[in-house]
């Protein structure tokens, strides 16, 4: 059985503290773990794998009883870090190896949606600007993109496929390759909200309309996507639910009422709204 170390502090490890998605889930966190009498140590890592690394290191010395981890770009090291230490570990918002426990949201899926939606819109050339290679929600995402492709018999055009970092600027510089790359597209589905934005700002400084010429669909649905316009079309992630199902995972597996791994599973909602031509 686990040790009960009982310091009654959890540490809850993200990549990106400026991305909006962010906070919602640290207000899932700390709301759940307060209402257990727990308090939550916040690491953030720029998504740097030195820093996952340093702040895994920390905690366990500041003995937490347990991690959240959200991980960056190349999260697989730190998830085998993770792995090896004696306390409770939730993978949050990332598939993590089997011995790890995780709370997610099905990215899988939620690509499906947004490339569907994109199809049924009528547009025929679908841009994709894909988040960390190695980051498992990337690569779900990745693949809910090319399997509707397949689904629906269209060919995709690997010119028209770049990866992104998650961030605004690097959403904007992925439209500003898509537009020099002369390949003609009407519509691109970003990996999350902040490429989308990102995009979008890189396309209008071009005179290019959005829905208009190019339909843009998000990921996350945070919530400067109903405020931003065009209002932006998204796939919703029930992050602050997320955060406190993670909670709860690791709180039963501190108090040894789960011993082994397991996975909790969140269902992606498509949002339309102006971005995608979807609503006025
Ligand atoms: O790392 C940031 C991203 O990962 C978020 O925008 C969200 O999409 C999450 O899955």
């Amino acid at each position: 059985a686990l040790k009960v170390r009982e310091s009654r502090s959890i540490g809850l490890i993200i990549p990106d503290i400026e991305n909006p998605f962010f906070p919602a889930l640290v207000r899932g966190v700390e709301d759940a773990a307060r209402q257990q009498g727990y308090a939550v140590i916040l690491c953030n890592t720029d998504g740097k794998l030195e820093e996952e690394e340093r702040y895994i290191r920390f905690l366990f010395s500041k003995q937490v009883d347990g991690i959240l981890f959200t991980g960056g770009v190349d999260c697989d090291d730190s998830l085998g870090l993770l792995a090896s230490l004696p306390i409770p570990v939730v993978a949050l918002d990332r598939r993590a190896a089997a011995e790890l426990s995780a709370v997610v949201c099905d990215n899988y899926q939620g690509g499906i949606l947004a490339v569907e939606h994109l199809f049924e819109q009528g547009r025929k050339r679908i841009a994709f600007i894909g988040g960390p290679a190695r980051s498992s929600s990337a690569i779900d995402r990745r693949r809910g993109f090319l399997d509707t492709h397949s689904r629906y018999g269209v060919v995709v055009n690997g010119r028209l496929m770049i990866t992104g970092n998650y961030s605004f600027d690097s959403g904007y510089r992925a439209a500003v390759a898509l537009m020099e790359s002369r390949e003609p597209f009407d519509a691109i589905f970003a990996a999350n909200d902040m490429m989308a934005i990102g995009a979008i700002e890189a396309l209008t400084e071009q005179g290019i309309n959005i829905p208009d010429d190019v339909a843009v669909v998000g990921y996350d649905d945070i919530r400067m996507a109903g405020w931003y316009k065009p209002a932006l079309t998204t796939v919703r992630q029930p992050v602050y639910e997320m955060g406190m199902a993670a909670v709860a995972m690791l709180l039963d597996q501190i108090s040894g009422v789960r011993a082994s791994a397991c996975e909790e599973k969140f269902k992606p909602e498509l949002i339309v709204r102006n971005s995608s031509g979807g609503r006025e």
